[in-house]
């Protein structure tokens, strides 16, 4: 689907987060027109004021202020200076801060996470993440793979010893995350996902799939709901019983026979969210929720907090919201800060998608 074909049927179908237009108008925006127009009255983050809440059900000790604001300013983040001591918790759970977000993680306590899921900004890939500059700031693969092991320590600092991380790649590095991970972390899988989306090219192979590394504080004692997650597969042979009854397998009213089984590493059953889909959002590299649900599911419980410090539209914080666990993250750009809020708006506790 072309992206004019988008725009003209997002026009014809209102967006499920539609409402009447308020879409700021002397900004520069990395959003067309059209989108704010789908977005419109998004809140302004200075909108955002949040209440002191005492949150003790996240498990997080919080202690000195919190902040008043979903923005964390430079001042905020930058450690205490007079102390040199380890910085204030000035953040609450179910928030996600306007901040860069190794700055952000090193303001959180040690051991305060029980999952990480990161979808950092890929090295290659030329959108416009809100510097108005459709580059990265890296200006090569070292320089890029150093910025990750600067964060890969902050999330091994922050996990506790149950906890694991997911960290999605392009195939391009992904042997080297793979490497560099293993320095903090005990890798244990690499999950591609098949995407239908990729770039077609003359003489190469079209990219078609992307990898998400699964690694764990601690190989003996992480979390892993194997029963949440599995899958359901359709039975090609139906073996029965001596008795004639089926063998582990489950036969539907309609007739669909079908067994589930332990969930794989390759995920070839997961679109990109589409502008027809009601968690689509104009962010140009959103995950699907259900990838995002399978990751927290089986590797979290109900109450735990989970951290994503590129959340970009917000999927993590939504999905975390739904499937009854806390989140919090980071996001550079506010613009993409006020469209997590807003998607937030609408979710509410229910389970799996
Ligand atoms: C690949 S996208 C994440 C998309 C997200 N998983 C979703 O489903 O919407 C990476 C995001 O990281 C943000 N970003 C880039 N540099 C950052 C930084 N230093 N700290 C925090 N966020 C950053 C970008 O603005 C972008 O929204």
């Amino acid at each position: 689907m072309t992206r004019e074909h988008s725009k003209k049927s997002a026009k014809e179908l209102p967006h499920p987060l539609m409402r009447n237009s308020n879409a700021p108008k002397n900004r520069t925006l990395f959003l067309e027109p059209e989108d704010w127009q789908r977005y419109g009255e998004i809140p302004s983050v200075d909108e955002l004021t949040v209440e002191h809440i005492a949150d003790e059900s996240s498990g997080v000790e919080l202690t000195g202020d919190v902040l008043t604001s979903d923005v964390l300013t430079d001042e905020a983040l930058t450690r205490d200076g007079v102390t040199g001591a380890q910085p204030a918790c000035r953040w609450q759970a179910d928030r996600i801060y306007c901040g860069d977000g190794l700055t952000g993680m090193s303001r959180l306590p040690a051991q305060s996470v029980d999952l990480i899921f990161a979808d950092p900004p890929y090295f290659g890939l030329k959108k416009d993440f809100g510097s108005g500059k459709r580059s990265n700031p890296w200006k090569t693969i070292q320089e890029y793979m150093e910025w990750n092991r600067a964060w890969f320590a902050e999330a091994a600092r922050l996990l506790k010893p149950h906890g694991a991380i997911y960290v999605c790649c392009d195939w391009e590095y992904s042997g080297r995350v793979q490497e560099m991970l293993s320095d903090s972390f005990e890798v244990l899988n690499r999950i591609t996902w098949r995407r239908e989306k990729g770039r077609g090219a003359a003489k190469n192979w079209k990219n078609n799939m992307e990898d998400i590394w699964f690694a764990v504080v601690d190989g003996e004692q992480y979390i892993f709901n194997l029963e949440d997650v599995k899958f359901r597969k359709e039975i090609i042979a139906p073996y029965t019983t001596a008795e004639g009854k089926p063998k582990d397998w489950m036969e539907t009213d309609a007739g669909e026979r079908f067994r589930m089984t332990c969930p794989p590493n390759i995920w070839t059953d997961l679109t990109v969210p589409f502008w027809s889909m009601p968690e689509n959002t104009p962010h140009p590299t959103q995950k699907p929720e259900k990838l995002v649900e399978r990751c927290i599911l089986a590797s979290s419980n109900p109450g735990a907090l989970v951290l994503d410090p590129f959340m970009g539209s917000g999927t993590t914080a939504a999905v975390a919201r739904r499937l009854g666990r806390r989140f919090i993250g980071f996001e550079t750009n506010e613009d993409y800060v006020r469209l997590a809020m807003k998607r937030l708006d609408r979710v509410s506790v229910s389970g799996p998608a």
